[in-house]
């Protein structure tokens, strides 16, 4: 049977991918967002996942603004690395697990959610910076990819208690595969942010720490937070937050498991625009 081991949540500001593009992460402004992943790498060289489903948005780059899939998953064998219009990063393109995808992809439509099913997707900052942040530079990335894109850029996009039952579902997905893979559901964007009109550079340190507190102790709780509460003190850019929901809910103990560990919490201000956060929480069952 297939596991999910453990749920890893992180900022995927474009500029890291950039810092580390360009060799700048020694620089004292990039050095403090990049300690904040030390722990995270040795942990994941420690415990490596043989698949990371990764829910990530994309940012009008392959889906543009002409079709927006509310939720859509990744079933091919690779995805290349999108150009964002400075070039492609210079990153591994990312192996995909089409088995393990058709089966979630199944299973998941079967209890009543409407995937898209993508089988060729240019993957971009959304995907490849959490990839960089977790792993560093690598000639491949260590392990197989889903990437699960959800739509934060356009209105409406799903609800927090949408994310949070699409995660349950995820895990009783995977845990009907018959193969024995560890698997690891990572929830990416955020925290606070604005990128654009009178608020721009909005970040709110006391909202972002409590989501992380109750992402832990409260999930079912903070799924129940409205569109309207992110956008408002999180910015608008904030309201890719719902996407750790995903992650949150497949985690052991919304299905009645114990409760997971805390392995790993950082937060920083600022990183280009953005509050960074991540968390690492491993299940226990
Ligand atoms: C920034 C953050 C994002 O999440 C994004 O998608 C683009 C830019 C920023 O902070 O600059
Ligand atoms: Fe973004």
């Amino acid at each position: 049977m297939a596991r999910i081991t453990a749920s890893v949540y992180t900022s995927h500001v474009p500029a890291i991918g950039a810092a580390m593009d360009l060799g700048k992460t020694q620089e004292p402004y990039w050095q403090k967002v990049f300690s904040g992943y030390e722990f995270s790498r040795q942990w994941i060289k420690e415990n490596p996942p043989d698949v990371v489903f990764l829910v990530f948005n994309d940012h009008a780059t392959a889906f543009s603004l002409e079709m927006i899939p509310t939720f859509a998953i990744g079933t091919a064998a690779e995805y290349a690395v999108a150009d964002e219009g400075w070039g492609p990063r210079p990153v591994p393109k990312v192996m995909g697990e089409p088995e393990l995808a058709s089966h979630i992809a199944q299973s998941v439509i079967q209890q009543d959610f409407d995937l898209t099913l993508v089988n060729r997707m240019d993957v971009d900052h959304g995907l490849t910076v959490p990839l960089s942040l977790m792993c560093g530079d690598v000639k491949e990335w260590p392990f197989k990819v889903i990437p699960f894109a959800v739509n934060v850029v356009q209105y409406p996009v799903p609800s927090g208690m949408r994310c949070f039952k699409l995660g349950q579902a995820i895990r009783r997905a995977v845990e009907s595969f018959d193969k024995d893979l560890n698997v690891q559901i990572w929830g990416t964007g955020g925290m606070s942010h604005q990128l654009q009109g009178p608020r721009a550079g909005l970040i709110n340190r006391e909202w972002d720490n409590a989501f992380l507190d109750r992402l832990l102790a409260d999930p079912e709780g903070l799924a129940q937070v409205p569109h309207i509460d992110y956008v408002r003190e999180a910015g608008s850019e904030g309201i890719e937050l719902v996407m750790w929901l995903i992650a949150r809910g497949a985690m052991a103990d919304v299905a009645g498991g114990p409760k997971p560990t805390l392995k790993h919490r950082f937060y920083h201000v600022p990183a280009s625009n953005t509050a960074v956060g991540h968390m690492i929480l491993e299940n226990n069952a």
